[in-house]
């Protein structure tokens, strides 16, 4: 694994290294045991948009691995008053061991890692949240034991977050049920992607997409950058609000997960929020554990290179 762009690109042996690392790690943590495997590593973080849980995570799993990280935003860096990506990429990888990068488009990632001889991290962009899912995967791992037919149910936007578990869950072996709107559907490839590689259905129908689930899993109507769209989206989806009568047909058992932050009210129901908030802030905390099982293996892959 060179660098952490979209998980497409990563094999399914990847993604279940990243999730038994993260396991690990978080066993680690959990007993008071140092794990200082990065020492003297240098993270630069860049933001283009807002973060809370993942900022928070690098930063102190960086710093928990033994190394450093560094918060760049582009409000401050001269990235955002139009220093090229391809030069940014050039001066930050004489000074840094791994880049975290949080921005609109992926082609600027891309761009990034294709100009950056150390390890890029994607940090969310309009395409795909692909850190965000390892932790999602680690949680489901952690409540529901297993893979093999499991499914998860994804209601809402057919967003960044909703691309990524698609790609997650036909990588891993999850069946993975959609319910989006028509015309705010996944993107397309991943879709045909998904068909022809495992157990994949989307549809309009919420409780027909929840059916015997082992999770379900929402995001907010309105990603960051839509903040104009946000009241006609609430009409779009007013109907895609995940709630008791939504529970009611997935399995009794069944969890609930939220990448977090939620709107109460809109994509998720306050008690149903309430009656699950152990698992979701669970997954919260596995973005920590996840993201310190990322750059390990980032760094450890490029030791081999
Ligand atoms: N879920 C997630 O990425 O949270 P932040 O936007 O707070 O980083
Ligand atoms: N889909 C959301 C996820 C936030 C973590 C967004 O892009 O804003």
């Amino acid at each position: 694994m060179q660098d952490f762009l979209k998980l497409q690109d990563l094999t399914s042996l990847d993604i279940h290294t990243l999730i038994d690392k993260g396991i690990e790690l978080k066993r680690l943590r959990n007993a008071k045991v140092a794990h200082p495997i990065l020492k003297n590593k240098n993270l630069g973080m860049i933001f283009s948009k807002s973060s809370t849980r993942t900022r928070v995570a690098f930063e102190i799993g960086m710093v928990e691995l033994g190394g450093h990280a560094i918060f760049l935003s582009t409000n401050d860096i001269q990235l955002g008053r139009g220093e090229s990506i391809a030069d940014t990429a050039r001066v930050l990888e004489r000074y840094l061991d791994l880049i975290m990068i949080r921005t609109f488009k992926q082609s600027d990632v891309e761009e990034l890692a294709l100009h950056s001889s150390i390890p890029v991290i994607n940090g969310l962009t309009d395409y795909c949240h692909p850190s965000q899912v390892i932790a999602d995967l680690m949680t489901f791992k952690e409540y529901v034991g297993s893979y093999d037919g499991k499914k998860l149910c994804y209601i809402g936007d057919g967003n960044n977050v909703a691309n990524s578990l698609i790609v997650g869950c036909i990588k891993t072996g999850i069946a993975i049920s959609l319910a989006c709107p028509a015309g705010h559907y996944p993107d397309t490839a991943i879709m045909d992607w998904a068909k022809a590689n495992g157990a994949f259905k989307i549809t309009e129908d919420k409780f027909d997409a929840a059916k015997d689930a082992d999770a379900i899993y929402t995001d907010v109507w309105a990603s960051m950058g839509q903040e104009s769209e946000i009241e006609n989206r609430k009409k779009i989806f007013k109907s895609y609000c995940v709630d008791e009568k939504l529970m009611k047909v997935a399995k009794k058992s069944s969890i609930v997960l939220h990448c977090l932050p939620a709107h109460k009210g809109e994509e998720i129901a306050e008690d149903t929020f309430e009656l699950h908030a152990k698992e979701i802030f669970d997954e919260a905390e596995n973005r920590l554990h996840a993201h310190k099982a990322i750059m390990v293996k980032l760094i450890e892959d490029s030791a081999l290179d």
